[in-house]
């Protein structure tokens, strides 16, 4: 009698660890992501393009040179961004840095963060 209440038990017990697995996994998997799976698309570097987008919306806080000015410096910036990070930073801003998904087209954005994930 015990052994079968106890087998029952273990049953159970078996069950709710598959749900758990199976409903908390992806969950942290998420987040450890950062919430979406978000991958800039491979590109060629279109340096003339890119400095052209770099005078008309960046040079202003961020140096002629990429020294740095109100923003920091750029000129070995894909050394310790990745293009995500680098995308994610310029569409969306934050702490003084404004963000461009309005003002530039997903295609300019994908341009630039190229071009900046080449400067090591
Ligand atoms: C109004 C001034 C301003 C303009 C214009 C601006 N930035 Fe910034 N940017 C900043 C500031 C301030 C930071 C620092 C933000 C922080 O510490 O979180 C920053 C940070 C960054 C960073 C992250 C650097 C790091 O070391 O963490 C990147 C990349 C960047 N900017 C790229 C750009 C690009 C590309 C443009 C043009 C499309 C641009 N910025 C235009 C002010 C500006």
């Amino acid at each position: 009698m015990y052994t079968r209440l106890l087998a029952v038990l273990v049953g159970l017990a078996c069950v709710f660890g598959v749900y758990l697995i199976s409903t908390g996994l992806p969950d942290k998997e998420e987040s450890a992501t950062g919430g979406t799976k978000f991958m800039v698309p491979e590109r060629a570097v279109d340096a003339p393009a890119s400095e052209q987008l770099y005078k008309n919306m960046c040079i202003a806080c961020h140096g002629d040179r990429m020294q740095g000015a109100v923003g920091p410096e750029l000129a070995h910036i894909g050394a310790s961004m990745t293009k995500e990070q680098l995308y994610k930073k310029i569409s969306g801003g934050g702490g003084g840095m404004p963000a461009f998904e309005n003002r530039l087209t997903e295609d300019q954005l994908i341009t630039i963060t190229t071009w900046l994930a080449s400067h090591k």
